[in-house]
């Protein structure tokens, strides 16, 4: 632990949970291989020497290897939750007590400490963020202006905070280069898909311990992250129906074997509903009328809006915390609605988020994102940039060798005919 006298400015539950944290941290690490790697390298070259840094991420052990990777190539890096109801205590106090890294975090703050968190981190006058949602980017961008000379530019961990870098580009205010790190295909395929298949399921075992087996689970939204969850719910035994406003997603939804119709049809059958759309009030008054007694709603999309839980409060006769991470709703005719982990990331409420395996690859993307700001510092126009091919292939690569498996390459025939155009019938 460093000194007490030495111990940053912070704002963390519990000092004392430091050693459990600690515990934790390593046991992730064990499953981290491809970040392993880039610390030992960034311990050497120090590329991060001189800049301040911000992460607003989800506090959580694999974003304690992450953050202690960007120190160890010499960043004065900060932590922020990017969720408040992620952050896991101990290890927000490890990061504090054993490496000195200012954490502004607690399980369960309100939505002002919150804010009051990402203005703390503004503060540090970071020239690298780390953001994941984009909250910290547009408070910048809204509150900090005079910060911007200075600042070497961003990285976007997930598909909400995309699509919010994507508007501000649109309006012409995206005013420094973006890394998108979500739309890499070592991030995207892996975490988004296995990682929020695994942990949202995870998440509803934990906070309520039903069989999954035999049970209507209805999916809203097939992207990359409701296939996941659409793919384990299948294997676990559900009857999995699908519910889309995208015309293709549909399709393939369908052909993946999913029943797909609109959500108030689903509404009517489901026993279990988690929405991973990123959009808002998807489940609402009209389909809260319909549901089944006893029925389950759950949300794995980045914010909490996708579940309109104002009006479910609003109509509802009242409200009892059933278990952790369980309300149950009493609706006017007696029947009731149960709202898991307060309608914000199940996986990280209830669970621990994604498994450490799949976040080393989206977290060796975000270290390597970083440095290729500061490497490529003053050289790249405002705007958003996708992670370079070759880093996505060498991640993908170290990945593999860590997992012991082995690959074919061309033979020099094979690559003379797939580089030819001359060759046909
Ligand atoms: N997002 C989803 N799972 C996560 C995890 N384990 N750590 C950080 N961010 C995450």
């Amino acid at each position: 632990m460093v000194a007490v006298a030495t111990l940053p400015k912070h704002e963390v539950k519990d000092l004392a949970l430091a050693s459990v944290g600690k515990q934790r941290i390593e046991w992730a690490a064990r499953e981290m291989p491809v970040i392993k790697q880039i610390r030992e390298r960034f311990s050497q070259e120090k590329p991060f020497a001189g800049i301040r840094l911000v992460a607003c991420s989800h506090v959580t052990t694999e974003t304690a290897n992450l953050a202690i990777t960007l120190q160890a190539g010499g960043a004065d890096a900060i932590l922020i939750a990017s969720n408040p109801l992620s952050t896991q205590d101990d290890v927000a106090a490890c990061l504090v007590a054993d490496y000195g890294i200012p954490v502004f975090a607690i399980k369960g703050e309100d939505n002002d400490t919150y804010h009051r968190h990402v203005q703390i981190a503004l503060d540090h006058k970071p020239h690298v963020i780390i953001d994941d949602g984009s909250d910290v980017v547009a408070t910048l961008i809204k509150e900090r202006q005079d910060q911007l000379s200075d600042f070497i530019g961003s990285t976007e961990e997930t598909t909400t905070g995309i699509v919010r870098l994507e508007a501000m580009l649109k309006d012409g205010v995206l005013s420094f280069p973006a890394m998108n790190v979500n739309d890499a295909d070592t991030k995207h395929f892996f975490d988004n898909r296995y990682g929020t298949g695994q942990s949202t399921l995870d998440g509803v075992i934990r906070a309520t311990n039903v069989l999954l087996a035999g049970k209507t689970l209805v999916v809203a939204g097939y992207g990359w992250c409701g296939k996941g969850v659409a793919m384990r719910a299948k294997g676990l035994g559900s009857n999995v129906i699908v519910t889309e406003i995208d015309p293709v997603r549909a399709i393939e939804a369908a052909m993946d074997g999913f029943r797909v119709m609109p959500m108030i049809d689903a509404a009517a059958e489901g026993d279990l509903f988690v929405t991973v759309t990123g959009n808002k009030h998807v489940i609402r008054p009209e389909h809260f009328a319909v549901m089944k007694d006893g029925a389950m709603v759950c949300n794995s999309g980045h914010f909490d809006i996708e579940i309109d839980l104002a009006s479910l409060g609003a109509t509802a006769t009242g409200v009892r915390e059933a278990r952790n991470f369980t309300q149950e709703y009493t609706m006017p005719d007696g029947k009731s609605i149960v709202v898991l982990g307060e309608g914000r990331l199940i996986n990280l409420a209830a669970a621990e988020g994604h498994p450490s395996a799949v976040m080393d690859m989206s977290f060796a993307n975000q270290a390597l994102a970083c440095e290729y700001l500061v490497v490529n510092k003053g050289k790249l126009e405002p705007g958003l940039y996708s992670i370079p091919t070759e880093v996505d292939q060498e991640i993908a690569a170290l990945k593999l060798a860590a997992m012991g498996i082995k690959i074919d390459s061309l033979t020099p025939e094979q690559e003379i005919y797939i580089n030819s155009w001359t060759v046909g019938t």
